[in-house]
């Protein structure tokens, strides 16, 4: 069993913090995960799932087991004359199952290339991006029940997707360790190019592709997000805070240059990167942590800060939001206390 005691977490998260973890296991297979789960170490401590560590800051060392899904595998289990459907392991890259998809001609997911981490881990946020988000294309999703040690299924429905939200950031928080996720692709492509820059992007392109699509947005991606490698950070720092109509339009008219989304009847979605512009802390640094300098929801690791310095500036730029807008902003990143 690959079991490994005191075991650094540096290299497995992206803000690169330093910390250990009481056990780390390394699951390479389910039934290695089933057996585990049947084992005193595993009943007798608290758990974290970890996959490619790229939306989670650690503030101290993780008293408990970190799970470390790296199974891998893509399979189609299904095709109708208009759908594809593959079920991917928890473990694989999110990327390379996005590029799979491209490079098969499935579509659906092109929109959510270069974003980082794990399909297992996808579903837990419902990731999203340039106005696609993951249940668009999920289909269902087996999970390991850490309470009875059994396999359970969830569809759509039963995943309660939200913005960046699931029944596993919730209710379920902690208690299902997902193994495999089954999405629905499309054969006839339906792209979707209304978010401003992708437009912009594609505009000398004739009858773009899904392979187009996929190429204009990791410019876009690569030109906004910092390389976690030359610049640690976990994406979004925050979520974009939704509010009601009314709140939105008494700030629209003290602050006119303040842009908003429609998010369902009487809630506006405003963009928490462009509030954190507005308070002037793009760019700047502080004990080693900083706003990146090409988009304000980013927070760098820039000089080897410690989890509670990043944590501490997270907390004055919500403060300072709060100060001057009167609007509370969360945090996207899951905080490991
Ligand atoms: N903006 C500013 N200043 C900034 C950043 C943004 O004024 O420093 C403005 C932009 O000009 C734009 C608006 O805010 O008008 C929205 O910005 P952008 O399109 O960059 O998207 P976002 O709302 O900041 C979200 C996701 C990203 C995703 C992009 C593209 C969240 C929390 N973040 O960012 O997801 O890539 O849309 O769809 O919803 C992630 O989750 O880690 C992530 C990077």
């Amino acid at each position: 069993m690959n079991l490994k005691k005191l075991f650094s977490l540096k290299e497995y998260n992206t803000f690169n913090i330093d910390v250990k973890s009481v056990y780390s296991f390394f699951c390479k297979a389910e039934s290695e995960l089933s057996e585990f789960s049947k084992t005193d170490v595993f009943k007798n401590n608290k758990i974290l799932i970890l996959g490619c560590g790229s939306n989670i800051l650690f503030l101290n060392d993780f008293d408990g087991i970190v799970i470390h899904m790296q199974n891998k595998g893509i399979e189609k289990i299904k095709e109708t004359g208009d759908f594809v459907y593959l079920k991917v392991a928890g473990g694989e890259v999110w990327d390379d199952f996005v590029n799979y998809c491209v490079k098969n001609d499935f579509g659906g997911a092109e929109n959510l290339s270069l974003i980082p981490g794990t399909v297992g881990a996808g579903p837990v946020q419902n990731i999203g991006a340039y106005g696609v988000e993951l249940k668009d294309v999920f289909f269902e999703l087996e999970a390991l029940n850490r309470n009875t040690s059994e396999i359970q299924k969830f569809n759509r429905k039963e995943c309660k997707f939200g913005y960046r939200s699931s029944i596993f950031k919730n209710e379920h928080k902690d208690q299902f360790i997902i193994l495999n996720v089954t999405f629905k692709l499309t054969k006839k492509h339906k792209l979707k190019l209304e978010y401003g820059t992708i437009k912009d992007e594609l505009k000398y392109v004739n009858e773009p592709t899904i392979a187009d699509v996929r190429n204009a947005i990791i410019k876009i991606r690569e030109s906004k997000l910092p390389d976690t490698n030359k610049f640690p950070n976990a994406g979004s720092f925050f979520k974009n805070p939704v509010i009601p109509v009314g709140k939105f339009k008494i700030l629209k008219s003290k602050f006119p240059e303040i842009i908003s989304f429609p998010a369902g009847k009487n809630y506006v979605k405003l963009a928490a990167g462009q509030l954190i512009d507005l308070c002037n802390w793009k760019g700047k640094r502080r004990n080693g942590v900083g706003v990146y300098d090409k988009q304000a929801l980013v927070i760098v690791n820039y000089a080897n800060a410690s989890g509670l310095d990043i944590f501490n500036f997270s907390e004055e730029i919500k403060r300072s939001i709060l100060k001057k807008f009167d609007v509370e902003i969360n945090c996207e990143v899951t905080i490991v206390i």
